[in-house]
């Protein structure tokens, strides 16, 4: 199945009919295809399940190529990044090309698919905007994130599941339920992951959150648990390149406190309340579990 989604997003960029986008689009690597993956196994036996991986596939991608200029990463899925290799124009305009792409095929699908897919992209770029808003400064508060993970991740994660439903004839707002916390696990985890993995396992840099402002769940907790000195001591490493001391002591202090863990809790919480929601998918549950256990 998954090969006939990536032969599909060939085509596609193949369709623009532009060499050089071709080749561009040629160099990227592949990713762990999470949303065209949940579309057929939510669809198995729908024919035009790839053709829709293959659309959400490209809208992601765009995503990333326009969020790694937002978050100036310079690698991406283990190879430099367009942004690093040919420019943050050449990124952002590649992005437009696999956005634009993706919606001129979405209108082969019903209203109901086509709105849903088109509304969350709305909803993850209304999310990456607040993302770098709230960057700015040191964000403490929790409902605040979950709202911007909501919209910037989980938002495509849901209409992806709700679309598998459609095309299967199954309830959509099941599945939808399903999508929506599994997302919100799921940037939990990536956010975790920014702090506990190595750019090599990750393929994308790491510790880069704190730097750019992002202050993540496990930094939310951690300044709820420090003493007021310290509280200081964290919100003046807010936005910039701290020193390995500093970067070292808010590991261990996530450590001590349990911040990593909690976070960890919340994301398995969610994952409970996705299993609730699509009890007896199989398939789904162990989507649910491997996303989890992930290390990048
Ligand atoms: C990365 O998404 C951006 C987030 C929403 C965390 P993925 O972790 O699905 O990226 P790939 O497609 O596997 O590279
Ligand atoms: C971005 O979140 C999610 C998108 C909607 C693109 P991140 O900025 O955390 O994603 P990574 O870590 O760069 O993949
Ligand atoms: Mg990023
Ligand atoms: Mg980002
Ligand atoms: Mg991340």
């Amino acid at each position: 199945m998954i090969e006939k989604v990536e032969s599909q997003m060939n085509l596609l960029v193949e369709e623009v009919g532009y060499s050089r986008a071709t080749e561009l689009f040629k160099t990227l690597k592949g990713g762990k295809r999470l949303r065209a993956k949940l579309i057929f196994k939510i669809a198995p036996n729908a024919e035009n399940a790839p053709r829709l991986g293959a659309i959400v596939e490209l809208i992601h991608a765009a995503s990333l190529l326009h969020d790694d200029v937002i978050d100036d990463a310079m690698t991406r899925r283990g190879v430099s990044s367009v942004n690093a290799t040919q420019g943050s124009k050449t990124s952002i305009m590649l992005g437009d090309i696999l956005y634009s792409k993706a919606f001129a095929t979405l209108v082969e699908f019903d209203d109901s698919i086509a709105s849903r897919i088109a509304s969350a992209v709305t909803s993850l770029s209304v999310g990456e905007m607040i993302d770098v808003e709230m960057a700015s400064s040191f964000n403490k508060d929790e409902d605040k994130y979950l709202e911007m993970i909501y919209l910037k991740t989980a938002s495509l994660i849901e209409a992806c599941s709700a679309c598998g439903a459609i095309l299967a004839g199954k309830d959509p707002e099941k599945f939808a339920l399903y999508g929506k916390n599994l997302g919100l696990a799921f940037q939990i985890i990536d956010d975790i992951l920014d702090i506990t993995s190595d750019e090599e396992t990750l393929g994308k840099p790491a510790l880069n959150d704190f730097i750019e402002g992002k202050c993540t769940l496990p930094y939310i907790y951690l300044y709820e648990a420090l003493d007021p000195v310290d509280k200081k001591r964290l919100t003046s490493c807010h936005s910039r390149k701290i020193s390995d001391l500093d970067s070292e002591w808010i590991k261990e202090e996530m450590v001590k406190l349990k911040t990593i863990e909690k976070s960890y809790m919340l994301a398995q919480k969610l994952t409970q309340e996705a299993i609730e929601a699509v009890k007896g998918e199989k398939e789904l549950v162990n989507i649910l579990e491997s996303m989890m256990k992930r290390n990048f």
